[in-house]
């Protein structure tokens, strides 16, 4: 059986509480014979600061650059509010982004059955839910030049970011999406403001193109992004897969996360391009969510969203899918028993915490598995 190298960036905040959970899933895995793992752990973010004075080290990115898949918890915090703007923790997961290339970032938003109480919306707005966002990550107003505070020396500064898209970079995050819906429901809404962006004049010629170049079988259609935001929340069932611009789709899978029940919910899969030679691809999995500064340190942060990223690194990075398949089916039962989290809960029903979660879907897999 391969063996697959497999880092571990727990990060700040809830990071290593939800971390924690997915070594016991990965433990477990281990010990069936289901998969085996060579497990490294290293810093980043707030914790890598700490240690090395920077929010990941030149080892900790080799380590990463070395690794079949990396999984990341979360970075940031108040503790780290006046750390040198190059040096605060997310720079260290966007240098993460941006030197491995992980241009595409796969945020499903799934709403499991026993959740649709849960969202803040109506139960039929989102029961039988199912939407794929796809999430430009290495390019735009993330990383655009100019990226600058400038002081105009009359007791003015002026702040500049730049949003900058080549076409090959929409192009490529274009195809991902469209080959995706073709192992869906088969439609793509692509997003951006051309009504007052030259990047989503760009952006929308591009993917009109690439969609009667290439994949005409697929349904297209164009929302701008301020429109698309409502109709997540109006009417989210008419979506199966959304792709749009780094910004964008930060906002947009946040938006998507309530309507799963919560921002604990959310995996996501970063990949980069295919390197023919090896067969590899370069990929980070990891929540959508952050440090939660709110609730670290109590144990009672959901470990849903880390146990699902473990889940889409098997199915992405590791061809293992049907065990992916197996960890969805062990988090539904788990939730159709009943067991939640704070996040989750269901009014006035009782919950139960990180560890306890994670347990539970272990025992849960188990009886999948066995
Ligand atoms: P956040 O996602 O950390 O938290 C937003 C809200 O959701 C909070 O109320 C939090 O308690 C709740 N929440 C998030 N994850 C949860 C979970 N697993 N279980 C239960 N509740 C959960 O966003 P924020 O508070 O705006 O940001 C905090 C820090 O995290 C910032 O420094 C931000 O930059 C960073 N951040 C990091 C990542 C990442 O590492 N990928 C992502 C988003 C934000
Ligand atoms: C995310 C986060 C990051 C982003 C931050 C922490 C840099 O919000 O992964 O969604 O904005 O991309
Ligand atoms: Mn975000």
């Amino acid at each position: 059986m391969a063996t697959h190298k497999l880092l571990l960036l727990a990060g700040d905040g809830i990071g290593p509480e939800v971390m924690a959970e997915v070594k016991h899933v990965i433990g477990f895995l281990d010990k069936q014979g289901i998969a085996s793992f060579a497990i490294e752990e290293d810093l980043v973010g707030g914790s890598a600061y700490d240690a090395h004075g920077v929010a990941i080290s030149d080892a900790a990115m080799e380590r990463a650059k070395a690794a079949d898949a990396i999984l990341l918890g979360a970075v940031g915090g108040p503790k780290w509010a006046n750390v040198p703007y190059e040096a605060r923790p997310e720079a260290g997961l966007l240098r993460l982004r941006k030197d491995l290339g992980l241009f595409a970032n796969l945020r499903p938003a799934l709403c499991y059955p026993a959740l649709a109480d849960a969202s803040s919306l109506k139960r039929e707005v989102v029961e039988g839910l199912d939407i794929l966002i796809v999430r430009e990550l290495t390019g735009g107003v993330y990383f655009g030049e100019p990226k600058t505070i400038l002081d105009l020396g009359n007791g003015q500064r002026r702040a500049i970011d730049t949003q900058v898209y080549d076409t090959y970079e929409i192009d490529r995050i274009g195809r991902v999406a469209f080959e995706l819906a073709r192992t869906r429901r088969n439609k793509v809404t692509s997003s951006e403001k051309h009504n007052v962006m030259r990047s989503g004049v760009l952006w929308k010629e591009t993917i009109t193109a690439l969609h009667a170049k290439d994949y005409k079988d697929v349904e297209l259609e164009h929302q701008l992004a301020d429109s698309l935001a409502m109709q997540l929340v109006r009417w989210p069932k008419q979506f199966d897969v959304i792709v749009t611009d780094n910004l964008f789709g930060d906002i947009l899978s946040d938006i998507a996360s309530m309507l799963t029940g919560s921002l604990g919910m959310l995996p996501s899969a970063s990949l980069g391009a295919l390197d023919e030679a090896t067969g590899k691809r370069p990929a980070m999995y990891e929540p959508v969510h952050g440090s939660a500064p709110d609730i670290a340190g109590r144990g009672i942060a959901n470990p849903i969203a880390m146990i699902g990223s473990l889940g889409m690194a098997l199915r992405y990075s590791f061809g293992l899918g049907e065990v992916a398949d197996k960890i969805e089916e062990a988090i539904a039962a788990v939730l159709a028993s009943g067991k939640r989290t704070g996040d989750i809960r269901t009014p006035g029903g009782p919950v139960i915490g990180t560890a306890d979660m994670g347990a539970a879907i272990v025992e849960e897999l188990g009886k999948l598995i066995a």
